[in-house]
C-alpha cells in the first residue's frame, strides 16, 4: 500500500502503471508475503490454538508472520510460490494471495469546512457541546508511524484517557513509550511482512512506532491534532493549525516504511489491533491497485470493524484523473477523494514582452534579481529533456537561464535541483494535465508552477521570440481565491472498476496544499538532498483529504454516539455539497468546467450539515453480508442469502447500468433522524436520456428512529445511435428544514 501523496510520488502519475506491473512480474518468481484466509471453524481438536493449527499446515518454523483472528480468520506467511500453491489444496484453506505493496499516496480547512464553533444543531446544541464531547472518540490512523514530540500531539487541557481504551504505547528504537500521552494515547507497530521483504535490501526507517517519513505524523494532526498557535511553513499558510476534531484522541499504527512501502498483511494487522484497542474511527490513507473485494486486505479488516460499529475513511488513490483509477471501494468505507479549498500560494513568471502570468509556488530561498534572464524549453539532443530529467539538460544551453520544465517522471522539486546542477535559475513547471496548477510544493529553486494553458502560452513564447527571457516573483499566500473548491487533477476517478454498481468515490475533502504537522526526520520536499527541518509541512493528496473526512466522523460519533458507521457516512454524503464559491457546478482543474459524480461522489463535505441530515440511510450488517457473498469465491455457509445485483445495497447514492435491460429497479430505506412529524418530497433531476420515477414522492415520518421504503425506476431513453456512455442526475428529498441528496451516475455499454 502507499500513502497518498502527490508531493513525493502522486505527480509520478504517468510512470506509477509501470512501476506496478514491474513489482507483480518480480514477485511471481520468489518467496514473498502471502496473505492465507482459513475456515477457522475446522480447526482440528488435535490443535489447541488456531495459530498452532497455521504453523503445522506450512513447513518452516519460522516464516508465521501474523496470525489474525478478529478482523480476518487466517495468517500472513513468508512463503514460495510452490508452497503457496500446496496450501490453496488443502482442505480448510479459501483462499491464498499475494501481499500487496501500499504507498500512501491546516490551518485553514476547518474554518473553510465552516468549523469555527458558531454554529448549532438542529436538536439545539452548540457546536461547543460536541467538540467537548469529541473527547471521548478515538481515532486510529494505519500510516508511517508518529512524531510524537510535535506541539500538534500536546495534551494539555485534556482529561484522563477513556477507560475503555484498551490499546497501548510500545517502546521501539528512537521511541519511548512515555512519549505517548493523552492525546496521544497509542503508538504501536506492524513490520513484519515488510522486514522480510527487504531484509538486505535497503532498509527505509527504524522498527518502531517513530515517523520518519512524515506522511504518518501529518494525517494524524489533519484529524485531530491539537491546536498550536503561529505556525507555517516558511512563512506561508500562517495560522493556528488544529485538526478537524481537535479534542479528540489519536492513537497511531506505523505499517509503513516510508511513502510507498507498506505491505497488506502489516495493514491487515494494524487494523485488527486498532478495532480490539477500542477505535472508534480508524484513518487509512493508504492505496494500492485496484482489486477485488476479496482479494483487498482493506476490505476486509473495514468490514469486521463495520461490525464492530468503527467508521472506516479511506483514501481514494492519486492516480487520477484517470478513468476508473479509483481504489478502495468496498461499500463499507468511505472512499475520499481531494479537493482544492480557496487559497493559494501565488508565484508568477514577468516575460520578456510584459506578458505576467500567475501561478503557485512554496519558496522562501533567494530571489531571482528582477533583471530578465534567458528562457528555455526542451532543447539539446535528449528526446526527454522536456521533463527535466537527471542527465537530459545541457549546461550550455540552460547556464543563467529560466527552465521550463514539464511535470512528471520525478518529483518536481527534484526537478529544481537538475535544473540548478545544469546552471539553471529558476524553473517553470508545466501541469500539462490541468488547466491551472493547484497544488504548491516547496522548492529549492525559485520555481513557479502554472497549468496547462498559461504552460502553452510560455512555451509559445519560448519557441516565437528571438531572444526569450523571463523573471520569477513570488506573492506569498491569498485567501478566498475563485473558484473554489476544485476537484484535484491527481484525485481518482470513478467509475468504479470492482463493483460499478457502487459509485465511487464517496466524497471530496480538502486534499490540496495542507498544512499539518511533520516529522523532523526528513525534510518538507522528502529528499535526501532536502536538510531544512520544518514542523509544519505544506503537502496534498487524498491522503490529506481521509483525516479530514475521519475528523468529521469523530465529531459525528460525539454527537450521535448511537449512529451506526453506515448512518454516519450517509449523513456525511447526503449533505455535501456541489456549488462552488462563484455560485456555480464544482469545476475539475483539469478542464476548468463542470465536473461530475464520477470526480466527486456526492459532492465536497459539510460538516455542519452532516450532523443534522433529517435522514440516513442506514445499512445493516446482514445486508452487508448480502452483498459480500456476491464476491467470495468461495462463500462460506452464513452466505445462504445475497443479492442478485449488488446495486440492492441501502446506499446513499445510485450507479445503474445499462446494457442487456433497458429498465433498473431500486428499493432504498430512509430513517428519520429529524424532527417527529417530518414530511419529505422528491425531486428527481435526470438526464433526457433516462426516465426516472420514484414511488411514492411523499414520505410521512410520525416518529424519529422510523423507516420508509421508496423504489426507483431508471428507464433507458437513450437513442440508439447515440454513443453517450455515461449520464449523471439527483435524487433529493426535501422539506423546509433539510436536504437529503443522492447522486445517480448511468452508464451504457
Ligand atoms: C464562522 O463561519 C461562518 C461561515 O463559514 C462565518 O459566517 C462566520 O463569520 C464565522 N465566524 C467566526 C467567528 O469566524
Ligand atoms: C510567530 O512566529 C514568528 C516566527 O516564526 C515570530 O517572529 C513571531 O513573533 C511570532 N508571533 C507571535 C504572535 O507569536
Ligand atoms: C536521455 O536522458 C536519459 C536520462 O539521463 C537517458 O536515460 C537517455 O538515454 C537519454 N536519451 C538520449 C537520446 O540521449
Ligand atoms: C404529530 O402528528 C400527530 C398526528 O398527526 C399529532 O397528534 C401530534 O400532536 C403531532 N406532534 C407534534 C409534535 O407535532
Amino acid at each position: 500500500m502507499n500513502p497518498i501523496t502527490p508531493g513525493s510520488m502522486g505527480k509520478l502519475w504517468l510512470f506509477a502503471l509501470v512501476l506496478f506491473s514491474t513489482l507483480s512480474l518480480l514477485s511471481a518468481t520468489s518467496k514473498q508475503t502471502y496473505i492465507v484466509h482459513m475456515n477457522h471453524n475446522s480447526k482440528p481438536l488435535s490443535h489447541a490454538t488456531h495459530h498452532d493449527w497455521y504453523q503445522s499446515l506450512i513447513s518452516t518454523s519460522d516464516s508465521i508472520l501474523y496470525t489474525y483472528t478478529t478482523a480476518f480468520h487466517g495468517f500472513a506467511a513468508y512463503l514460495d510460490p510452490q508452497e503457496a500453491e500446496s496450501l490453496r489444496n488443502k482442505d480448510a484453506v479459501l483462499n491464498v494471495f499475494e501481499d500487496r505493496v501500499y504507498s500512501a499516496q491546516t490551518t485553514r480547512t476547518p474554518q473553510f469546512l465552516g468549523l469555527n464553533s458558531s454554529f448549532g444543531l438542529s436538536d439545539g446544541r452548540r457546536f461547543e457541546e460536541i467538540e467537548h464531547a469529541s473527547q471521548d472518540v478515538i481515532i486510529g490512523v494505519i500510516d508511517s508511524g508518529v512524531w510524537a514530540e510535535s506541539k500538534s500531539f500536546d495534551d494539555k487541557g485534556m482529561p484522563g484517557i477513556p477507560k475503555r481504551w484498551k490499546g497501548k504505547c510500545m517502546s521501539g528504537k528512537d521511541f519511548n513509550k512515555r512519549l505517548c500521552n493523552k492525546k496521544l494515547i497509542g503508538a504501536r507497530y506492524f513490520l513484519r511482512a515488510h522486514e522480510k521483504q527487504v531484509s538486505g535490501s535497503n532498509h527505509v526507517g527504524v522498527i518502531s512506532p517513530r515517523d520518519y517519513d512524515g506522511h504518518g505524523t501529518h494525517c494524524a494532526s489533519i484529524a485531530a491534532g491539537s491546536p498550536v498557535e503561529n505556525v507555517s511553513l516558511f512563512g506561508y499558510a500562517k495560522g493556528t493549525a488544529r485538526g478537524v476534531a481537535f479534542r479528540a484522541r489519536l492513537a497511531s499504527y506505523k505499517v509503513c516504511l516510508g511513502s510507498d512501502n507498506c505491505r497488506g498483511a502489516d495493514v491487515l494487522a494494524g487494523m485488527e489491533s486498532a478495532i480490539s484497542d477500542g477505535v472508534d474511527v480508524l484513518s487509512i490513507s493508504l492505496a494500492s491497485k485496484p482489486e477485488q473485494h476479496y482479494l483487498d486486505p482493506i476490505a476486509y479488516g473495514a468490514l469486521f470493524a463495520m461490525s464492530k460499529r468503527v467508521f472506516v475513511s479511506v483514501a481514494a488513490g492519486n492516480a487520477g484523473p484517470r478513468k476508473s483509477s479509483i481504489v478502495n471501494v468496498a461499500p463499507w468505507v468511505m472512499t475520499v477523494g481531494a479537493g482544492s479549498v480557496d487559497r493559494d500560494f501565488r508565484a508568477y513568471a514577468l516575460l520578456g514582452n510584459k506578458q505576467l502570468f500567475k501561478g503557485m509556488s512554496i519558496y522562501n530561498g533567494p530571489r531571482m534579481r528582477s533583471k530578465l534572464v534567458g528562457l528555455v524549453y526542451h532543447r539539446g539532443k535528449n528526446s526527454s529533456s522536456n521533463y527535466c530529467l537527471d542527465g537530459t539538460l545541457e549546461p550550455a544551453l540552460v547556464h543563467g537561464k529560466v527552465v521550463i520544465c514539464d511535470i512528471g517522471g520525478i518529483g518536481s522539486v527534484e526537478k529544481g535541483l537538475v535544473v540548478r546542477r545544469a546552471g539553471g535559475v529558476g524553473m517553470i513547471l508545466v501541469n500539462f494535465v490541468s488547466v491551472k496548477e493547484l497544488s504548491a510544493e516547496s522548492h529549492l529553486l525559485p520555481t513557479v508552477a502554472v497549468g496547462k494553458k498559461v504552460g502553452d502560452l510560455i512555451k509559445q513564447y519560448e519557441k516565437t521570440d528571438p531572444n526569450p527571457r523571463a523573471t520569477l516573483g513570488f506573492d506569498g499566500t491569498v485567501v478566498n481565491v475563485q473558484p473554489s473548491p476544485m476537484v484535484a487533477d491527481f484525485s481518482s476517478r470513478g467509475p468504479n472498476p470492482v463493483t460499478p454498481q457502487i459509485l465511487k468515490p464517496d466524497i471530496i475533502a480538502p486534499g490540496v496544499n495542507i498544512l499539518a504537522a511533520w516529522s523532523e526526520a526528513i525534510g518538507p520536499s522528502s529528499l535526501k538532498l532536502d536538510n531544512r527541518i520544518v514542523k509544519f509541512n505544506v503537502i496534498s493528496g487524498t491522503s490529506m483529504a481521509c483525516p479530514h473526512v475521519s475528523g468529521i466522523a469523530a465529531l459525528m460519533k460525539a454527537a450521535h454516539p448511537n449512529w451506526s458507521p453506515s448512518a454516519i457516512k450517509s449523513a456525511i454524503m447526503t449533505t455535501a455539497y456541489n456549488i462552488d464559491n462563484t455560485n456555480s457546478p464544482i469545476r475539475d482543474v483539469v478542464t476548468g468546467s463542470s465536473s461530475n459524480p464520477w470526480a466527486y461522489g456526492s459532492g465536497y463535505v459539510n460538516p455542519q450539515k452532516a450532523l443534522s441530515p433529517g435522514l440516513v440511510y442506514d445499512t445493516s450488517d446482514e445486508e452487508y453480508l448480502k452483498f459480500w457473498c456476491l464476491f467470495l469465491e468461495n462463500p462460506n455457509p452464513s452466505c445462504s442469502r445475497k443479492f442478485s445485483d449488488p446495486g440492492e445495497l441501502n446506499y446513499p447514492s445510485f450507479s445503474v447500468l445499462f446494457g442487456s435491460n433497458s429498465i433498473v429497479q431500486y428499493s432504498r430505506e430512509l430513517t428519520n433522524v429529524g424532527q417527529i412529524n417530518s414530511t419529505y418530497k422528491v425531486k428527481v433531476t435526470a438526464p433526457s436520456t433516462v426516465a426516472v420515477t420514484v414511488k411514492p414522492t411523499k414520505l410521512v415520518f410520525k416518529s424519529v428512529g422510523e423507516k420508509q421504503r421508496y423504489t426507483v425506476t431508471f428507464m433507458d431513453k437513450k437513442d440508439k445511435k447515440s454513443n453517450l456512455k455515461a449520464a449523471f442526475g439527483w435524487i433529493v428529498w426535501s422539506n423546509a428544514q433539510y436536504k437529503v441528496s443522492s447522486p445517480v451516475a448511468v452508464t451504457w455499454p
